[in-house]
């Protein structure tokens, strides 16, 4: 038997037992696979059946509304796959007659959908023969191989998509892509591989080379970089001045305390300048409420929430993104991850204006 026999053998027996593995739904499969992108499998199950049970079809996702989509997601993170995957769909839904398109062509033509997302999808819900290659598979080819090369590299790709190419079978493409998923995750795992367990092993190439622990070759990566915000908690009543992220970039479109990114030594004086240019608001006397990090891939957020007293009875300047919102209406929104932490703050500390 060759690879392809072998591993669909093992992954009949051994295959993980996975919420979106019910069905062959090409809605679901796309919600699946957006969702495990940059999410871990034990993450994403209960996303995904949360999902599933308020956004059952492709339609129902199709007219909702975007505050009320990405509130589902909240805790995913990279809310931008939300909001493309809303997109996407749409685009189905007026375009394909809310039917997922069957060819590569096309479904790599839907918004968020990339060459991965669109394999995934081909192959699992319509049994096309089409890769769909994740880190997963790439940290096994590049053992069973024995490729050397820089995973994260072009070169590396392309050799290694050729190689799963040479691979997949006629029969069970989804199966197949599936399954090396499966064995990377449990088995060809990154640091110390489960050799022993392995339905390969006998083909492999790094662990007869005694290789396998040095393979994958994958780059570092730089750090993220530091970067130092001062937000303010400005209260007019129960109303907060709040400040919409833009749509595009890290935390599009979600809500956030106005904050200001400061880049020289002067912090509250340009604290105050720039809120003053941006919200309208002037400040009279600020104090310290929390101070907390938070990590993104390539950003480290430190980042100072200030309760704000202001001179009152300044507009807000047109077009700005902000808005007065009541308390009561916060959990209609969606907060930006690390603005979350003062909302939480907030409701655990109803005093916390009484010693400025
Ligand atoms: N990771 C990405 N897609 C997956 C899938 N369909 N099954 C298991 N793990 C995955």
């Amino acid at each position: 038997m060759g690879i392809a026999d072998i591993l669909l053998t093992w992954y009949q027996g051994c295959k993980r037992d996975l919420p979106w593995r019910k069905d062959k739904d090409p809605y679901k499969v796309w919600v699946s696979e957006v969702m495990l992108q940059q999410t871990r499998v034990e993450a994403v199950k209960s996303y995904f059946e949360r999902w599933v049970g308020r956004f059952p079809t492709l339609e129902s996702l199709a007219v909702a509304e975007e505050e009320e989509v990405v509130r589902y997601w909240q805790g995913l993170g990279y809310y931008s796959r939300a909001r493309n995957l809303l997109q996407g769909v749409r685009e189905v839904s007026e375009s394909y007659g809310g039917q997922v398109p069957d060819t590569r062509a096309e479904v790599i033509g839907l918004s968020g959908v990339g060459d991965y997302t669109a394999g995934a999808i081909l192959s699992i819900a319509y049994d096309k023969k089409e890769v769909a290659i994740d880190g997963n598979v790439l940290r096994v080819f590049s053992r069973l191989y024995c490729i050397e090369e820089d995973i994260a590299s072009l070169m590396g790709k392309r050799k290694i998509k050729s190689l799963v190419e040479r691979e997949m079978p006629e029969e069970n493409p989804g199966d197949f892509n599936q399954a090396l998923m499966d064995l990377g995750a449990t088995i060809c795992i990154p640091k110390t591989p489960r050799c022993n367990f392995c339905p390969l092993g006998s083909f492999c190439l790094a662990r007869a080379r005694g290789l396998e622990g040095e393979l994958p070759i994958k780059k570092k990566k730089s750090p993220p970089k530091p970067v130092r915000i001062i937000a303010g908690v400005i209260r007019n009543g129960e109303n907060y001045l709040l400040h919409q992220r833009p749509n595009k970039g890290l935390l599009s479109g979600m809500w956030e305390f106005p904050s200001v990114e400061i880049k020289n030594e002067e912090v509250m004086d340009t604290f105050r300048q720039t809120l003053l240019e941006e919200t309208g608001q002037e400040i009279q006397s600020e104090r310290l409420l929390l101070q907390c990090n938070h990590t993104f891939s390539h950003r480290q957020w430190d980042i100072s929430f200030y309760y704000c007293v202001i001179t009152l009875g300044n507009e807000i300047p047109l077009g700005r993104r902000l808005k007065w919102v009541h308390r009561r209406d916060w959990e209609k929104l969606s907060f930006a991850g690390p603005h979350r932490k003062m909302e939480a703050y907030l409701l655990e500390n109803p005093d916390f204006d009484s010693l400025i």
